[in-house]
C-alpha cells in the first residue's frame, strides 16, 4: 500500500468530496493534470485548496439521493469485514514503518551534509564560508518548515482513512474502476457503481462471477458451492460473489457492453407490494429468490406472466444495481387480461414468472454528450431506470423533460423533484400536453412538435446531447422524426414504445 501515489479519478472524487464527473471535467477543461487517467494528491489541493476532511457535502446529496432512488437496502453502510480491516491496518502500518525508515534515513545524510558543510567551511576563505552559512540557514529553515505540524497535507491523511475504509479495483481490460466498502463483495460494489460484471446466481452456485485476479489481495467472505479447480485458484481466480477486496485489486473480467452480452433467463420471483397511484397507474415491486437475481441493463423489458395465463412485456422502471428488487409501473387497461389480474387479483407474495431480458433501449455509456431524456406519460418507467444507471456512473449531465397527456399523467412526480432538487448535475422540466398523447394525429401533431420545440429552444445544449424518447408509440415516433429532421444522428437519439 503506497501512502503517497497516482490516485484514480473514483478515489479522487472520494477525497475531496465531489462527484467523478465534476472532476473528469477539470481534467478535460486541463484545470487538473492527469497521468493516465490518475491524479496527484498535489494536483488535488491545487484545485480544491479549501478542501477540507469532511466537505462531502456533494457526495452526500448524491449518497441521500440514490438512497431515495434505489431503496435503503442498497446503500446500507457497515464497516468492513474485521479480518480485512486488519488487513488494511498491517498494510498501511507496513508502509508507515517504511516512510519512518526514509526519515531516518535522510536525517542521517543531513546530519552527514552538516558534519561536510562545517569542514569546508573551516577550511575555505572568507568568501566561501559566507556561502556556506547562507547555504546552512537557508537549510535549517526549510527543514523547520517541513517539519512544522501544520505541514502534513489533510487530503494524504483523508486518502489513507479511505483506504482503511474502501479499496479500489480496477477491471481490465476494460479499465472500469470501483470502490469496495463496508462488507460488499467485489460483485456487489461492481453493481453499486454501475459496471456489469458477468454473474449469475450471486450466491456461490453457477461460477458465472469467475475473474482472475491479477494484483492485489482478496479474501473470501461467503462460502460458494461452485467448484474452482486447483490449477485455476494457482491462477489467481476466485468468485466475485464470494470475494471482497482487502488491499487495491486489478482485476480481469468481462462487463457486459451490450445486450448481446446479457443471457435469456427465467426466474419465479414473487410479488412484495403494489401500490396503485394517480393516472389509474399501479407500482409492482417483485422480488426474485436471494439466489436467482435477474441480470440486466438499464433501459431493458421483460415479460411477465401471472395467474397462469396472461403476460405482457413492461420496461424495468428500476435500476441493474439492485437486481433482486424488480419495480414495473403498469397502465389499467380495462379489458385487458393481464392488467385486470394484477390491478383486481394479484395478491402479495403470488409467484409471477419473468422472462427475459430484452429491449436495445440502454444508455450508450462511452458517450461524452449531455443526456436528454423525454418521457411521454408511462415512458418514464424505463427512463427512470436509465436516470438511475446513470447517476450510479456519476453521469456530468442528465436532463429530463417529463411530458403528461394531463397532470394525473405524470404519476411519479416527487421521483423528478428530489433528483432536481438534491443534484447539481440534473434538471428536470414537467410539461402537460393537453390531449391524450397515445393519439396523436392531424392538429395534435402540430402541437406536439410545438411543444418539442419549446424543449429543445430552451436549452442550447440539447442538440448536442444524446437524446432518449420513450412513451407511447405516437408520441415517440412524432418526436423521433423530429430530431431526426433537426440532423441529429440516428445513432444518438433513441427509442422505447412503453404504454
Ligand atoms: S454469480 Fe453465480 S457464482 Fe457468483
Amino acid at each position: 500500500m503506497e501512502i503517497t501515489a497516482l490516485l484514480t479519478v473514483t478515489r479522487a472524487a472520494r477525497l475531496v468530496g465531489v462527484t467523478r464527473a465534476m472532476l473528469q471535467k477539470k481534467i478535460q477543461s486541463g484545470e487538473m493534470t492527469s497521468f493516465d487517467g490518475r491524479v496527484t494528491v498535489e494536483s488535488m489541493l491545487a484545485c480544491y485548496p479549501d478542501a477540507q476532511l469532511e466537505d462531502d457535502t456533494e457526495l452526500t446529496r448524491v449518497a441521500n439521493i440514490r438512497e431515495l432512488a434505489f431503496g435503503k437496502r442498497v446503500f446500507e453502510r457497515a464497516l468492513p469485514d474485521a479480518e480485512v480491516l486488519a488487513a488494511r491496518l498491517t498494510e498501511l502500518s507496513k508502509a508507515l514503518a517504511d516512510n519512518q525508515g526514509q526519515v531516518n534515513q535522510f536525517n542521517k545524510l543531513l546530519n552527514k551534509l552538516w558534519s561536510k558543510l562545517d569542514e569546508i567551511e573551516e577550511q575555505a576563505d572568507a568568501d566561501t564560508r559566507l556561502t556556506v552559512e547562507n547555504l546552512k540557514v537557508w537549510i535549517k529553515n526549510e527543514v523547520e518548515s517541513a517539519m512544522e505540524p501544520g505541514f502534513s497535507n489533510p487530503l494524504a491523511i483523508r486518502d489513507n482513512v479511505l483506504r482503511v475504509m474502501a479499496a479500489q479495483v480496477t477491471v481490465l481490460p476494460s479499465k472500469h474502476d470501483f470502490l469496495v466498502e463496508g462488507q460488499d463483495t467485489l460483485l456487489e460494489a461492481a453493481m453499486r457503481s454501475g459496471i456489469p460484471l458477468s454473474y449469475g446466481c450471486s450466491s456461490g452456485n453457477c461460477g458465472l462471477c469467475k475473474a482472475k485476479i491479477v494484483s492485489g489481495q482478496v479474501k473470501k467472505t461467503l462460502n460458494h458451492d461452485f467448484v474452482i479447480s486447483e490449477m485455476e485458484k494457482s491462477q489467481g481466480y476466485v468468485l466475485l460473489c464470494s470475494n471482497t477486496a482487502v488491499s487495491d485489486v486489478v482485476l480481469e473480467a468481462p462487463v457486459a457492453g451490450s445486450v448481446q452480452d446479457i443471457p435469456f433467463q427465467q426466474i419465479s420471483a414473487r410479488v412484495k407490494k403494489t401500490d396503485e397511484f394517480a393516472g389509474d397507474m399501479l407500482l409492482l415491486h417483485l422480488q426474485t429468490p436471494r439466489t436467482q437475481r435477474l441480470r440486466f441493463l438499464a433501459g431493458q423489458s421483460v415479460t411477465l406472466r401471472v395467474g397462469g395465463a396472461f403476460s405482457t412485456e413492461l420496461p424495468i422502471a428500476s435500476c441493474p444495481c439492485d437486481d433482486r428488487n424488480l419495480l414495473f409501473h403498469l397502465r389499467r387497461q380495462t379489458g385487458n387480461l393481464f392488467s385486470d389480474y394484477v390491478f383486481d387479483h394479484l395478491k402479495c407474495n403470488e409467484a409471477v414468472k419473468v422472462e427475459g431480458p430484452q429491449g436495445e433501449f440502454i444508455l450508450h455509456e462511452k458517450s461524452p454528450r449531455a443526456l436528454y431524456f423525454i418521457a411521454f406519460d408511462g415512458g418514464f418507467a424505463p427512463i427512470k431506470s436509465l436516470i438511475e444507471h446513470a447517476l450510479s456512473l456519476n453521469a456530468e449531465s442528465v436532463h429530463l423533460h417529463w411530458m403528461g397527456s394531463n397532470r394525473e399523467a405524470i404519476y411519479l412526480p416527487n421521483v423528478a423533484r428530489a433528483w432536481d432538487d438534491a443534484l447539481d448535475n440534473f434538471h428536470y422540466v414537467e410539461h402537460i400536453a393537453g390531449f391524450d398523447l397515445r393519439v396523436v394525429s392531424a392538429n395534435r401533431e402540430e402541437k406536439l412538435v410545438s411543444r418539442l420545440k419549446e424543449i429543445v429552444g430552451s436549452d442550447a445544449g440539447f442538440i448536442q446531447g444524446d437524446v432518449y424518447l420513450a412513451g407511447p408509440e405516437s408520441a415517440v415516433l412524432l418526436a423521433e422524426q423530429f430530431f431526426l429532421a433537426l440532423g441529429l444522428p440516428r445513432t444518438r437519439v433513441s427509442v422505447a414504445v412503453t404504454i
